[in-house]
């Protein structure tokens, strides 16, 4: 099936249902941050909200691992081969680069951000990005503050709370962690997430934006909470990590607030959500927190079977679900001759769940992550030069607030309904998380 010279294009009608029944529900439920409204919409009503089934023929009926599609109006290829997907990822952005939909929509909100950057743009910004994030490092040199920051949030939040957790409850104290790790402990105020959202929410259109209103206010904002930012944060670590005017220093800020803010949150919640509803993952979590000094970052950091439990919400249920890229230059894929300008996918919703490939695909597998091996079939947070810069604090903060979150409680999943006994589904509605909780 791999590797032909020649890659089938797909049928008119194939090219119809794909777009009416998968390509715009999924615009509409949000390209950039989740539209509340039409995400609970699909999420109840479509059969296969993750495309798996249709991929699945659709691999079957071209017998062909690679496949020219259309999005909207957007001739894409379709790459579902291992080996094609760790090509691409080990080529971008140099020949795999940001495509004009990310570019355009991701421009309107965090312009020169390094994930929509190429070249030597790209190289700047992410040497700059690394640095202050410390890509590749388990441990921030602040883990310790992040870590108290995340400890003292939960505790209010579990203190204003009643015997329920809801999904506001999570994206309020997201929100508050999220300005504290980037700005310093005690900043609490979260109007930029807010202004923020609104941009975002603007550019899932994808198209025909004009500049926000939103804008010159969210970057005066940001740009005065850099200038204070002290003690032991990333925006202060920003002021002493050398930049040029090419990194464009508060861009890359914006990037690390809606990931953290929100794309961490989601993932955060689910994951725990999913320990809840797996008796025998609730106990080995229990077990392990057991082990270890919850209040030190080190503690938090070997917490490697629950750190598998948030890969594993990810996997499942990727917040990412399409990588888009666009050749740069001609390139060879397959075996087959890519011409410059081409639009490539890479469909983690799909790839993360193909059960013909993957025993476990729909079921809730933590030991998979145990091992340190990479997989590029699972893309959540992608793979290759261009892997997400922030994963290892990303784990960090969600494995801190959910042993924080474990410690003398316990909870039940009340909604949505989640049965491990059961093939898991295709999306999960964090909108509608509600929690019970109890005294452990
Ligand atoms: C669970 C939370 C997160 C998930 C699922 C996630 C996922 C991803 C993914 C899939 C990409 C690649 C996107 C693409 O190539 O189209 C990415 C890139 C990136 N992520 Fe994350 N991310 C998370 C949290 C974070 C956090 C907290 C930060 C920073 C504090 C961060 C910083 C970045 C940066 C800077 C890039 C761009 C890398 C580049 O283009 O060179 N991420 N992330």
């Amino acid at each position: 099936m791999d590797g032909p010279a020649k890659i089938p294009t797909a049928s008119l009608v194939d090219n119809l249902v794909y777009n009416l029944v998968h390509v715009i529900p999924s615009y509409l439920r949000g390209l950039f941050t989740p539209n509340r409204f039409w995400f609970t919409f699909w999420t109840a009503i479509h059969p296969d909200p993750a495309s798996v089934k249709f991929i699945t023929r659709l691999r079957k009926k071209y017998r062909s691992n690679y496949c020219y599609l259309r999005m909207l109006t957007t001739k894409s290829l379709v790459v579902l081969d291992p080996d094609g997907i760790r090509h691409v990822l080990d080529n971008s952005p140099d020949i795999y680069a940001d495509a004009k939909l990310k570019r355009d929509g991701m421009a309107h909100f965090q312009p020169d951000s390094v994930t929509i950057s190429r070249g030597d743009q790209w190289r700047e910004r992410r040497r700059f990005n690394e640095s202050v994030l410390e890509t590749g490092h388990d441990l921030h040199r602040y883990g310790k503050d992040f870590l108290d920051v995340i400890r003292d949030e939960t505790a209010t939040m579990l203190k204003g709370s009643g015997g329920h957790l809801v999904w506001e409850d999570f994206a309020v104290l997201f929100e508050r962690i999220t300005m504290q790790v980037i700005f310093g402990a005690g900043v609490r105020d979260t109007s930029m997430t807010e202004t923020l959202r609104q941009m975002m929410l603007e550019s899932n259109r994808g198209f025909a934006l004009s500049k926000s209103k939103h804008f010159d206010d969210f970057y005066a904002a940001m740009g005065r909470h850099r200038q204070e930012a002290r003690g032991e944060s990333l925006a202060a670590l920003c002021n002493s990590v050398p930049s040029t005017a090419v990194t464009k220093v508060d861009n890359q800020i914006t990037h690390w607030m809606f990931a953290m803010g929100e794309t961490l949150a989601i993932n955060t919640v689910r994951a725990l959500a999913l320990i809840a509803a797996h008796p025998a993952a609730d106990e080995r979590v229990r077990d392990e927190m057991g082990r270890e000094d919850l209040s030190s970052p080190e503690g938090i950091d070997r917490l490697k079977y629950l750190e598998g439990c948030v890969q594993e919400a990810m996997r499942l249920w990727p917040t990412t679900p399409i990588l888009v890229r666009e050749t740069v230059k001609e390139d060879v894929l397959g075996g087959a001759t890519i011409p410059a300008g081409t639009q490539v996918i890479i469909i983690n919703s799909f790839s993360h769940r193909d059960r013909e490939t993957l025993p476990f695909a729909d079921t809730f597998s933590p030991d998979v992550w145990l091992s340190d091996s990479v997989d590029y079939r699972f893309n959540h947070l992608s793979n290759g030069p261009q892997g997400c810069a922030g994963k290892e604090l990303a784990l960090f903060i969600a494995k801190a607030a959910i042993a924080t979150l474990f410690t003398g409680q316990r909870y039940t999943v009340e909604r949505p309904p989640l049965d491990p006994s059961r093939p898991l589904p295709y999306l999960y509605n964090h909108y509608q998380l509600r929690l019970k909780r109890r005294d452990a």
